[in-house]
């Protein structure tokens, strides 16, 4: 609630709503990475709008889960120039891997795989985002030690210390 009250302080209290977005992410991280509609609710409750109103922004936006993820979400870029340099056969590796379909979890809980429209890295793919990270020129055996590197990592949020 500090952070929220601190992202609320940068708008006039008749333009509250305009923090949606931020307000929206501290939820999801809050809430174990997804927003449930409860989550939702409460979020429009604290900006004092309609839940539909929360809803249409969280539905709109792929960064918000809006069913349980694993420890670690995967987003991978599959638009054009990240195609042409292997993303749909880095796609279909994690999938191997992780013994998953995109959209869907790893038995084990740490992976959810997603595809994403550009993440502005294009000549750097085929590459994926995971939280504020960007982890690009991906082949094989690099995603294979990635997987590795995120299982040893524990998770923090944005506004806790050593993040
Ligand atoms: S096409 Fe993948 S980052 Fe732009």
């Amino acid at each position: 609630m500090a952070e929220i009250r601190r992202y609320l302080s940068h708008y006039p209290a008749d333009r509250q709503k305009s923090a949606i977005l931020p307000i929206l992410h501290i939820a999801q991280a809050e809430f174990g990475g997804w927003v449930s509609p409860e989550a939702m609710d409460l979020v429009a409750e604290i900006l004092n709008i309609q839940p539909i109103e929360v809803y249409e922004v969280a539905t709109f936006y792929t960064m918000f889960n809006l069913k349980p993820v694993g420890k670690h979400v995967l987003e991978v870029c599959r638009t054009g120039p990240c195609m042409l340099r292997g993303s749909d056969q880095l796609i279909e590796h994690l999938e191997n891997r992780l013994g998953c379909k995109v959209g869907e979890t790893s038995a084990d809980g740490n992976f959810t795989l997603k595809t994403v429209e550009c993440l502005a890295s294009c000549g750097t793919g085929p590459m994926l985002q995971v939280r504020e990270q960007f982890y690009e020129d991906l082949d094989p055996a690099s995603a294979d030690q990635l997987l590795e590197d995120l299982k040893a990592l524990t998770v923090r949020k944005p506004w806790e210390e050593n993040y």
